[in-house]
């Protein structure tokens, strides 16, 4: 086998590697975890413990209380608005607010 031969084989075999491991590994749960991490933990408690940095802001995971969480995917694909001045505007891609809403359920308290 000629050098350049291998060294077109190794790209391939990165290339598959790079490409299917992580997608396959990441549930729709991780996705939303991730999500909610970075856009929302700044105001919200987004765990299983712990407090929310914005007092007026819902935890996570008691969001059951106060929210349908069966239309919580709609409501973020056409830009979640609440009343509250301190809460942007988000608008999500339809696998986003299901990851963001799977990972919402798997959290609520008893
Ligand atoms: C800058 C602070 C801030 C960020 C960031 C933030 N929120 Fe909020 N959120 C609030 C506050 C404050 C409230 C309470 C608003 C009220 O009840 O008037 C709230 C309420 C909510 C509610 C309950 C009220 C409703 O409309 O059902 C949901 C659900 C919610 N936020 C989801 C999210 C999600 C999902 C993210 C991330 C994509 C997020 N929030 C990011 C501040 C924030």
């Amino acid at each position: 086998m000629t050098v350049r031969r291998e060294r077109m084989m190794a790209v391939a075999l990165l290339m598959l590697a790079a490409g299917s491991a992580p997608a396959m590994a990441e549930t729709l749960q991780q996705r939303g975890e991730v999500l909610a991490r970075g856009m929302c933990s700044g105001c919200h408690a987004i765990g299983r413990t712990g407090n929310s940095k914005h007092p007026a802001a819902p935890r996570f995971r008691s969001l059951d209380n106060q929210t349908n969480l069966a239309k919580l995917s709609v409501r973020l694909q056409g830009g979640l608005l609440t009343g509250h001045e301190d809460m942007p505007l988000f608008r999500f891609s339809r696998d986003d607010a299901d990851a963001m809403v799977a990972y919402i359920r798997s959290i609520q308290g008893p």
